[in-house]
């Protein structure tokens, strides 16, 4: 067997394409604009990157972006000063703390002295618990993603196994939650699981978030399966000078023999999680307003 290619990179544009779309209505009938506020502290590469997408992501849909980019030795009273206002602003819809965080800093704090509504990274301790027990929460946005990208695969997830490998706060554990919640029957493989080859075995639908480069092998695989590959680990270079490739947590060529359909790294996954940052904002701004959420946009 030879897997299809879930092309998450087409698949955000549309999302963005949708939310892009319900802003200008949002903004010719009610005249909001949703607004998304970023924070970074100090100059971490890969986050400073990251950021700089976000930004122009937000503009590119028609939101407002705020960018906070504070030094690496800002204080945790200053920034807790700084999301306060930023939950009183009523221009701001949704607050993203771009982890991780400088050490003296503390992340769970931080992240809890968000407004539960402005919290679009979905993990302010309230919406994790709404989430776990079946409330309207703001869902955190790479398992969102994938999630959108299997029901639109499959229609409905009912019944489905689903293995999820990974157990981090801001993939592993949400999947889970959210598999569940589409009726999934779920189990969460980590490190110290067990003949975890077999437990992969069993899964019509497998998400790999460990963060371990081409971990999972095609022969780990149940023919047909489909594939979901969160992980993005860069292999060491193989001539001087060079950039090592980008692979995922999955051994793509053996997967792609046995799956019934698989993601790229990159163009999978990836792509996706802004998506969702913008898709969650827009549903923040349109929950605070008693809007009607947009559809296809939330879990
Ligand atoms: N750093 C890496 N991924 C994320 C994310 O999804 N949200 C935030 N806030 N920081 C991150």
């Amino acid at each position: 067997m030879s897997a299809s290619v879930i092309d998450g990179k087409a698949f955000a544009a549309e999302v963005r394409g949708k939310v892009a779309a319900k802003v200008s209505e949002l903004k010719d009938k009610h005249g909001i604009v949703p607004g998304l506020a970023v924070v970074l502290v100090g100059e971490d590469p890969a986050s400073q990157v990251y950021v700089r997408s976000k930004g122009k992501q937000t503009v590119e849909v028609g939101m407002q972006s705020f960018e906070h980019k504070l030094d690496v030795g800002t204080s945790e009273a200053d920034l807790l000063a700084l999301i306060d206002k930023l939950n009183t602003d009523p221009a701001v819809n949704g607050i993203l703390v771009q982890l991780p965080l400088p050490k003296h800093l503390n992340e769970d704090l931080v992240i809890n002295s968000i407004a539960p509504e402005k919290d679009v990274d979905g993990f302010h301790i309230s919406n994790v618990g709404r989430l776990a027990t079946g409330q309207k929460a703001m869902v955190p946005c790479t398992p969102l993603g994938c999630l959108m990208l299997l029901r639109d695969h499959f229609g409905s997830l009912s019944g489905k196994d689903a293995v999820v490998i990974g157990r981090s706060n801001i993939v592993g554990k949400p999947m889970a939650q959210l598999l569940l919640r589409d009726s999934c029957t779920v189990t969460v493989a980590h490190s110290r699981t067990k003949d975890i080859e077999d437990v992969v075995r069993r899964a019509d639908i497998v998400v790999a978030a460990v963060g371990r480069a081409e971990m999972v092998k095609g022969d780990w695989l149940k023919p047909g399966a489909v594939v979901i590959d969160v992980g993005i680990n860069r292999l060491e270079p193989t001539e001087e000078g060079g950039k090592g490739r980008l692979v995922g947590d999955v051994d793509y060529a053996s997967a792609a023999e046995v799956a019934g359909a698989i993601t790229p790294v990159p163009g999978g996954v990836g792509p996706m999680t802004i998506a969702c940052l913008l898709a969650n904002t827009l549903t923040a701004t349109c929950r605070v307003n008693g809007l009607a959420e947009p559809e296809g946009l939330t879990a």
